[in-house]
């Protein structure tokens, strides 16, 4: 399963979605906003890593490219962006962020965070591409596919420039674990991506 995730996606999910494509749409906007705001936080908290913020730089702007695009797909719809809701998979992801800590601990638990999410996203997007009916969005989320995972293996490469590569995988894995506890009790909605 992609990037280790423990717990694949509901495969009614697609439908779900394939019914409320406005706000999926909208959802999907402000994931990508919100992608782009926590590369900007990353940089922000962490100014000292140097190679961090060279590679984050050119994130924020692609990420924020992914929201004005689907921005465009909402409005070739006639749909418009909706208000933005509470992301409860993601408040539940940073519950699980150790505090405290060296900065070298404090700024891998970030990236892995940020990994997590661009993994389950990227999981997500591939289901669109191959099952939702609208061919455009197919090839819409097939393209945003591609980009998310490799957002994924960069923040874990990041990551383990820091850290031992051993101590960051076993980080990783108690995160996999985690977050499918997470996706397993999230209550199963079409108008969020997570
Ligand atoms: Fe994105
Ligand atoms: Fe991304």
């Amino acid at each position: 399963m992609l990037a280790g995730l423990k717990l694949p996606t509901d495969p009614r999910w697609v439908n779900l979605a394939e019914k409320n494509i406005q706000e999926i749409l909208s959802d999907h906007a402000y994931c990508e906003q919100k992608a782009a705001t926590n590369c900007i936080t990353i940089i922000q908290m962490f100014p000292e890593y140097e190679e961090v913020i060279e590679a984050l730089m050119p994130i924020v702007t692609e990420e924020w490219g992914h929201f004005r695009m689907v921005v465009d797909q909402l409005k070739k719809r006639d749909l418009s962006l909706g208000r933005q809701r509470r992301d409860e998979y993601v408040n539940q992801l940073q519950t699980h962020i150790i505090q405290g800590g060296s900065r070298d601990h404090q700024i891998v638990e970030r990236l892995l965070v940020a990994a997590l999410i661009e993994a389950r996203s990227c999981e997500r997007f591939r289901l669109l591409s191959t099952d939702i009916n609208d061919a455009e969005l197919k090839e819409f989320y097939r393209k945003l596919m591609i980009s998310e995972a490799g957002h994924f293996r960069l923040f874990l490469d990041l990551a383990t420039n820091i850290l031992p590569k051993e101590q960051v995988m076993a980080r990783w894995e108690e995160y996999l674990l985690a977050e499918a506890n997470i996706i397993a009790n999230l209550e199963l909605r079409g108008d969020r991506v997570h």
